[in-house]
């Protein structure tokens, strides 16, 4: 019997720092029971090949085929599930419109198990065929539907943090769709955690309850301490949107006479285990609260576009020392795919540093500094994103979590533009990050378990 439950061999990217990637060519990776690394042997390490020898040919031994790399899963910090019923569409009005006219009255059916069970089960299929292997989750403000989609990541083998939405404030939320009040809220909420924290116990990769106030303005006062008092009782993961648009920026202000970022703090909402989404009007010195208070940015470029009014200034954010990480932010981001996300966090800032008012002399239109590399979109789509959850998962390293996507550059009738022989392994990792699709992606693992196949 093998010490091991899997060796893989073959070459991964992975994060070295923000903005390098070690590539691991030809290593030897060994899984066990828990899923987790627990040894990764280079070609230079003077075991490797006994260890080669020992194993190869052995049922649980995988090799890659000429073409195939081994990418860490991504980790998408902002999903909203019921949303995926409206992906590509209701893109054409601003925030406050856009979920009055369209996402309330379609979040308001998930009331309806059935509709829910069908929407999810595809979302959770869809988003490991596209390489997420763990997602931070909203889902309704429904109990019971919020539960299932747990069940659901559980069953599929998705590492799934789960939020039900609070919104109770009867003047910012319509009858049909909220909170009864903010007792009720609190009460489904601490019933909703302690579900899924039973789940758990039987869930390998691990489920976790999420405590989620949609944002400010659809929250009272006392839902909002509640759950801030929720969270550090049973020490949950946190989630909320902040300072995304002109319009969601300013109601705050107005009704805390603060920005986001403070109000959120007050109410206990910012810490370690706290991801917000958006963010794109924090102020230098939000910014430092969330670095000192270890809350995280999910930044969502593609949603951004639609729905922020601005770009996001990340890379000065990384620079303060934020923790950050990619999002989808289905449906306001219309697509399942973080690649799709990281190349728009590339391009988003690219214009941010140029500018886009052509009228204005070059040296007036941009913000200097402000470009992101592919390498540093790749680790916000990874790293940043087991960083923001405090979870050891987003790098191929020892002690953490065996996610992973195998990628085919090679797929018949689909082949990346790879011509020459022996093509830089970095330049590669680059067609990789612009150019793969879900067709690409052969194989997906999380927590040692293979979850995903179009072999
Ligand atoms: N602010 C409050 N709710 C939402 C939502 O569902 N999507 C986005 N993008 N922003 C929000
Ligand atoms: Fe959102």
């Amino acid at each position: 019997m093998s010490k091991y439950t899997y060796i893989f061999h073959g070459t991964a990217f992975s994060s070295h720092s923000p903005k390098k990637i070690n590539i691991l060519k030809d290593y030897l990776f060994f899984v066990n029971s828990n899923g987790i690394i627990e040894k990764i042997a280079d070609p230079e390490h003077e075991d490797y090949q006994s260890l080669l020898a020992a194993y190869e040919g052995q049922e649980n031994f995988h090799r890659l085929a000429d073409g195939q790399y081994f990418l860490p899963g991504f980790v998408d910090l902002h999903v909203h599930a019921p949303q995926w019923a409206q992906s590509g569409t209701a893109l054409d009005i601003p925030l406050y419109d856009w979920l009055h006219t369209y996402t309330f009255p379609l979040e308001s059916k998930y009331a309806d198990l059935a509709f829910a069970k069908k929407v999810y089960e595809d979302l959770v299929n869809t988003l490991l065929a596209n390489g997420t292997t763990t997602v931070l989750y909203f889902a309704t403000v429904h109990k019971q539907a919020s539960l299932l989609l747990a069940k659901i990541c559980a069953e599929k083998g998705q590492r799934g943090l789960v939020g039900k939405v609070v919104m109770d404030d009867p003047e910012q939320n319509p009858d049909y769709y909220r909170d009864a009040d903010a007792k009720t809220a609190l009460a489904d909420t601490e019933e909703f955690i302690l579900a899924v924290k039973e789940l758990a116990k039987t869930v390998k990769q691990g489920v976790y309850p999420v405590v989620t106030p949609r944002f400010i303005p659809s929250c009272s006062d006392e839902a909002l301490k509640g759950l801030g008092e929720l969270a550090a009782k049973y020490d949950t993961h946190i989630q909320s949107h902040c300072s995304e648009s002109d319009w969601a920026h300013s109601y705050v202000q107005e009704r805390f006479s603060k920005h986001d970022a403070a109000a959120l703090h007050d109410f206990g909402l910012l810490g370690e285990k706290s991801v917000m989404a958006h963010c794109n009007f924090l102020d230098d010195h939000d910014a430092e609260l969330f670095a000192s208070t270890g809350t995280a940015i999910s930044h969502c470029p593609l949603s951004n576009a639609y729905f922020a009014n601005s770009v996001i200034p990340i890379k000065r954010f990384m620079a303060k020392g934020i923790d950050i990480g990619l999002g989808t932010d289905i449906s306001a981001g219309a697509t399942p795919s973080l690649y799709d996300n990281a190349k728009q966090a590339v391009v988003s800032s690219r214009m941010l540093e140029d500018g886009v008012n052509s009228a204005l002399p070059a040296e007036e239109r941009g913000v200097p500094d402000s470009r992101l590399s592919i390498h540093e979109a790749f680790y916000l789509a990874t790293a940043g994103g087991g960083e923001s959850l405090s979870l050891p998962i987003g790098r191929i390293q020892e002690n953490y979590a065996w996610d992973v996507q195998i990628v085919d550059t090679k797929v018949p009738g689909a082949s990346l533009p790879i011509f020459t022989e022996n093509e830089a392994l970095d330049d590669i990792f680059q067609k990789v990050m612009y150019l793969i699709r879900p067709e690409h992606i052969r194989e997906v693992w999380v927590q040692g378990e293979k979850v995903h196949s179009r072999s």
